[in-house]
């Protein structure tokens, strides 16, 4: 049985088109009315509960643990520590041949070392009968340390930054002709430094995960946003084939990049579960998460612009600094969108990495872009403000026909029509160019723009199609559904492909058990699903019709797939003649209970096979193409002269991200991006202890993300263009509209007071 959430509704008679329709999501009711089951929600009879202790020290090892407090706590069944922990795997080196050893957040194996390596890591693990019990049992473990020099200071080791090698992701560095040169020539250039903090994860839900083992088998309820990478990694970790780990996943409440690496609260549960031959539950508390769960680097970067006094281009300069773990973490591709953006002559981007002794970093939506466009774009206003040019009119002045690094063709690039519309929506021309000159009673008003790209991705999908005689269709295919849509998206894809009413189709995802799905990662997942989903569908139709063709009685008799649509539930020819029969019809005279299509293999040939497949075309386009979504950010804001405060008054988003599937969940997420990048730019702000590298403000009270009233009603369109080079021509719109946003802010705050503010956030006092 699938514990995969099950969602229909009796279907009407006709169909007509889904996609582009803003229907509500199939997952909204259970999640409104609370009847969706979280990972920590899951309740076996048995279970018990684990709570985390978390190094007080930086870097250094573990001289003692005193558990013996702890222990006497009524209800406590078990302290784990490395002292006692059963020996597991260290994680395996990553491996491109497999993608799953990308999963590992940290290369720490929890509980099998006396080693800390930052401040917070979790070193012991308190089992209970009651939450309260296991937290409790947690405050009393008391550990001792020996401590070892560390560094933490991202300001004070910048210096120390190697240049990143790799160009994963085109995160490395590349050239076009002699920037520098370029720069030192131009007859007007400006050369500027820009910081961004760093961000923590902040999801509705707080990581949990609850784990049961059955001998050598074990069950996992983790909230995830690639539950096959959970999978893959436990089953290494604890010596057991992949195929005897389960991740159920079916409710992620929110993820934004946070749930996509396995981090140490999912593998000691686990742990946990095995220690006590219980079922366990761990729910981080937020502060757990800001100790175990990665986030967003900071950054210092380097935009310098050279161009002729017409606003020509001649030269663009992006360099960053940011920083990994000791232990772990990634680049993220803060330059990327710099080769992309701008037709100069001459380019050069670099990306520079420091490791220091914290909680590895991990993506965070738009990783990169989300800060590399706040550099880029400011600079762009600013070179503007140089040339005494309209800010748009210089983007335009500068708009590229092909890829400026490479001269590689784009897939789709409609910049120029995002920002007509958008000005046209926002009201642009009322904006009078001088800093300060805008007013509305005591408040000054600024009015700022800033491009939005983000690279477009895609993963292999394995799905299968079934279809009933009673009209109705399953769609089965392990993906993931953090809230952002993406089961109602491909429901109505499905709809679509097969003729029937959104209705008739029910999705079952979230669960390993399933046709493995992709990850939910790099706004891919849509697109990814829709075109083994598209192709499940044709398989479908030919077997249906096929099915047909054998019969004598059917009026679909001798017709080949070329001469057939599927509409009204069914097949019928096309051009109008409405010859054809029902799905019900074919399937019922041929005495089918059920007729099912599958795309991709789980066997595991048939995953290695599928895999090199699809990477290989992955590589192929990627030599022909590039593709993105992108967009224009409009941004109104108010800033009291005398206090500093800034407040959002309007914002226009235009955006190209290709077809658009479902216009209500489209909407929310470019809403959703804007939100956060409202936070990135104004509030949000990770605070490192100079002293000891431990994260001070690990809690919603004083990590500040904005709230109701802080945001405006945001107007977000879309061209609607199909994209040729994607499936149904879309682009998948999870990131994108958080890029630029934070320059678009940036911006309008300088048009507002005559001030630039290049460090993130722009609190108050950066304006007084
Ligand atoms: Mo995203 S940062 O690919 O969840």
């Amino acid at each position: 049985m699938t514990q995969a959430p099950v969602h229909s509704r009796p279907a009407p008679a006709t169909a007509e088109r889904s996609v582009g329709k803003p229907i509500d999501r199939v997952d909204g009711r259970v999640k409104t009315t609370g009847a969706a089951r979280y990972s920590a929600e899951y309740p076996y009879p048995d279970i018990a509960h684990a709570a985390l202790v978390h190094a007080t020290v930086s870097r250094g090892r573990i001289a003692g643990i005193d558990a013996a407090a702890a222990s006497a706590v009524p209800g406590v069944l078990a302290v784990i520590t490395h002292l006692n922990a059963p020996a597991m795997k260290p994680p395996p080196p990553v491996s491109m041949m497999n993608l799953s050893t990308l999963a590992s957040g940290t290369t720490v194996n929890y509980l099998n070392t006396d080693e800390v390596h930052w401040d917070g890591q979790p070193v012991a693990v308190v089992v209970a009968e009651t939450l309260e019990a296991a937290r409790q049992g947690a405050s009393l473990v008391r550990v001792t340390y020996e401590t070892l020099p560390a560094t933490f200071d991202f300001a004070a080791e910048e210096k120390n930054a190697k240049p990143q090698k790799s160009d994963l992701v085109q995160s490395g560095g590349a050239t076009k002709g002699d920037a520098e040169a370029a720069l030192a020539a131009a007859p007007v250039a400006v050369d500027l430094r820009f910081t961004t903090p760093p961000h923590n994860h902040n999801a509705i839900e707080p990581h949990a995960t609850t784990a049961a083992w059955d001998g050598d088998r074990v069950t996992v309820h983790d909230g995830a946003q690639n539950m096959y990478w959970v999978r893959d990694n436990l089953a290494m970790k604890f010596g057991i084939p992949a195929a005897n780990v389960r991740v159920i996943s079916p409710y992620v409440g929110g993820a934004f990049g946070g749930k996509t690496m396995v981090w140490a609260g999912t593998i000691l549960t686990v742990l946990a579960a095995r220690v006590t031959g219980r079922p366990v539950r761990l729910m981080l508390t937020r502060e757990g998460v800001y100790r175990t769960v990665g986030g967003r680097t900071p950054s210092t970067q380097r935009v310098a612009l050279g161009a002729e006094a017409d606003g020509r281009l001649t030269a663009l300069v992006h360099t960053s600094v940011t920083r990994l773990g000791r232990v772990g973490g990634g680049p993220e591709q803060v330059t990327s969108q710099s080769r992309h953006l701008y037709d100069a002559e001459n380019i050069l981007v670099q990306q520079n990495l420091v490791k220091l002794d914290l909680l590895p970093n991990t993506v965070m939506r738009a990783p990169g872009e989300s800060i590399g466009t706040f550099a880029l774009e400011s600079a762009i206003d600013e070179l503007a403000s140089e040339l005494g040019m309209d800010p748009i009119a210089l983007r335009m002045r500068n708009e590229p026909e092909r890829n400026p690094i490479d001269g590689k063709r784009f897939a789709h690039r409609m910049l120029r029509e995002a920002y007509a519309r958008g000005a046209e929506r926002f009201g642009w021309s009322e904006r009078t160019p001088e800093p300060r000159s805008m007013r509305d009673g005591r408040w000054l008003v600024g009015m700022g723009v800033a491009s939005a790209y983000h690279p477009s991705w895609q993963f292999a999908a394995n799905v299968t199609v079934r279809l009933s005689p009673d009209g109705t269709v399953v769609v089965r295919c392990g993906f993931h559904e953090m809230g952002m849509g993406g089961a109602t998206a491909q429901a109505q894809i499905a709809a679509d492909a097969l003729g029937v009413p959104f209705e008739a189709v029910r999705m079952e995802y979230g669960d390993t058990a399933l046709p493995t799905g992709p990850g939910a990662g790099g706004s891919g997942q849509t697109a990814s699903i829709a075109a083994s989903l598209l192709s499940a569908c044709e398989k479908l139709k030919r077997s249906v019709l096929a099915l047909a063709r054998r019969s004598g009685d059917s009026p679909l008799r001798g017709q080949r797939m070329t001469g057939v649509e599927a509409r009204d539930g069914g097949l019928y020819r096309t051009g109008g003649a409405g010859l054809g029969e029902s799905y019900a019809k074919i399937l019922t005279r041929a005495g089918r209970d059920s007729m099912e299509a599958r795309v991709g293999s789980d066997t595991r040939v048939g995953a290695i096979a599928g895999q090199v497949r699809f990477m290989s075309k992955l590589m192929l386009d990627r030599r022909r193409w590039v593709k993105a979504a992108s967009g224009a950010q409009f941004c109104e804001v108010r800033v009291d002269p005398d206090t500093g405060e800034v407040r959002v008054s309007r914002w226009v988003g235009v955006f190209d991200v290709g077809t658009v599937i479902n216009a209500k969940t489209t909407a929310s997420q470019l809403r959703g991006g804007i939100v956060m990048g409202i936070g990135m730019a104004l509030s949000e702000e990770t605070l490192v202890d100079p002293r000891n590298g431990r994260i001070m403000n690990p809690s919603l009270a004083e990590y500040h993300v904005p709230v109701h009233a802080d945001i405006p009603a945001i107007d977000v369109s879309w061209l609607d263009e199909p994209d040729p080079t994607m499936p149904l021509g879309l682009i998948g719109v999870g990131e994108v509209s958080i890029t630029g946003a934070a320059a678009a802010i940036a911006n309008a705050v300088h048009h507002a007071t005559g001030r630039r503010v290049r460090d993130l956030p722009i609190t108050l006092d950066r304006l007084l």
